[in-house]
């Protein structure tokens, strides 16, 4: 199997540390390297260069560390910034994470142009566009390689679906698109769509209106049980660690389809947007249209539009103040 050169930017962190362990028993990463401000990231690189997986794993601290760990790396994937604290949207953290973002990704448009670019940090809906600006700045910017982690929206509809079909499908069986952007309502997930088709039909109108609100404040749910501890970092990781997964398949020539935000024209007027796509050995080689919508879906699709324009027009706004 070809290993692929993977680093974690924000690798100290609460999702970093145990994203960058699931990365670590990955058989298709041969090199690992951690990034972070934070002056533990050597010790966690040693840490983690310890288990008994064929990978090498180096860690690497502070800004003149970022372009040595970004050289030669096929897929960058970034948790870094401030998370949510209770009573916080994550348009809240925008002042904070929009700068870093923009400075790592100023380092991966010259360290290595070519990789696939997974965002984590918050709000995706703005720091996606702002990192399609910076790429764009450098003269790197190809849409098919640049990725807003939706995962976790995904990986979320498939438990709560699984629990109201009670029993009859597998979490890990149920496909479910969910698409829009990463933020409350502009989390829509396609519940019309659920497969194996059928599994909710039990399910009354106002159950799937009382799933879909669920599955759009899922982050709320862990801000609020951590108390002011942050956001959720387990359960993203493991989403990021699955889409990480099918991006190194993607690179190997198999063809993936996952959900993911990305350049899009699926909806008038909404230049990023997540759906399906196709990620093959170029990045998203095909981006899906939306399918049937409910009228309930449809109405959930013309609520989010402005936000969404909303939050991408900041990230492409902050780019252009700075410049
Ligand atoms: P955390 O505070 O535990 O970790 C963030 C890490 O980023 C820290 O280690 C910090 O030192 C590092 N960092 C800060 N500035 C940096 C810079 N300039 N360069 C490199 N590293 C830097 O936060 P946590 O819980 O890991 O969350 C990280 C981000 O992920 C937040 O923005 C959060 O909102 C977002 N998030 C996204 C989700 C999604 O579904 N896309 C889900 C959950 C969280």
């Amino acid at each position: 199997m070809k290993g692929f050169q993977v680093a974690v930017l924000g690798a100290a962190g609460g999702i970093g540390q145990p994203l960058s362990l699931l990365l670590k028993l990955n058989a298709r990463v041969s090199k690992l390297h951690l990034y972070d401000v934070a002056p533990i990231t050597p010790g966690v690189g040693v840490d983690l260069s310890h288990c008994d997986t064929s990978s090498t794993c180096v860690g690497f601290a502070g800004q003149d560390a970022l372009i040595p760990c970004l050289t030669g790396c096929d897929l960058v994937i970034i948790p870094a910034g401030v998370p949510r604290k209770p009573g916080m949207t994550r348009d809240d953290l925008f002042n904070i994470n929009a700068g870093i973002v923009k400075t790592l990704v100023e380092g991966i448009a010259k360290a290595c142009p070519n990789a696939f670019v997974a965002i984590i940090s918050n709000p995706v809906n703005s720091t996606v566009p702002i990192a399609a600006e910076i790429l764009k700045a450098n003269g790197v910017y190809d849409k098919r390689r640049l990725f807003g982690v939706t995962t976790l929206d995904v990986v979320r509809a498939r438990r709560f679906v699984a629990e109201k079909a009670n029993g009859v499908v597998r979490p890990e069986d149920v496909d479910i698109p969910v698409v829009g952007g990463h933020a409350g309502k502009t989390i829509l997930p396609l519940l019309s769509q659920v497969a194996p088709a059928g599994c909710l039909s039990q399910l009354s109108q106002a159950d799937v209106q009382a799933l879909t609100a669920r599955i759009q404040d899922a982050g709320t749910e862990v801000v609020e049980a951590k108390a002011g501890g942050g956001s959720a970092t387990l359960s993203m990781a493991y989403a990021a660690a699955q889409f990480a997964e099918s991006c190194l398949r993607a690179l190997s020539g198999e063809s993936v389809v996952e959900c993911a935000y990305v350049d899009s024209t699926v909806v008038e007027g909404l230049n990023f947007f997540a759906s399906k796509v196709k990620l093959g050995p170029t990045g998203a080689e095909e981006v899906f249209g939306l399918g049937p919508l409910s009228p309930f879906e449809q109405e959930g699709l013309t609520q989010l539009k402005a936000e969404l324009k909303g939050s991408i027009d900041k990230g492409v706004a902050f780019v252009s103040a700075a410049a």
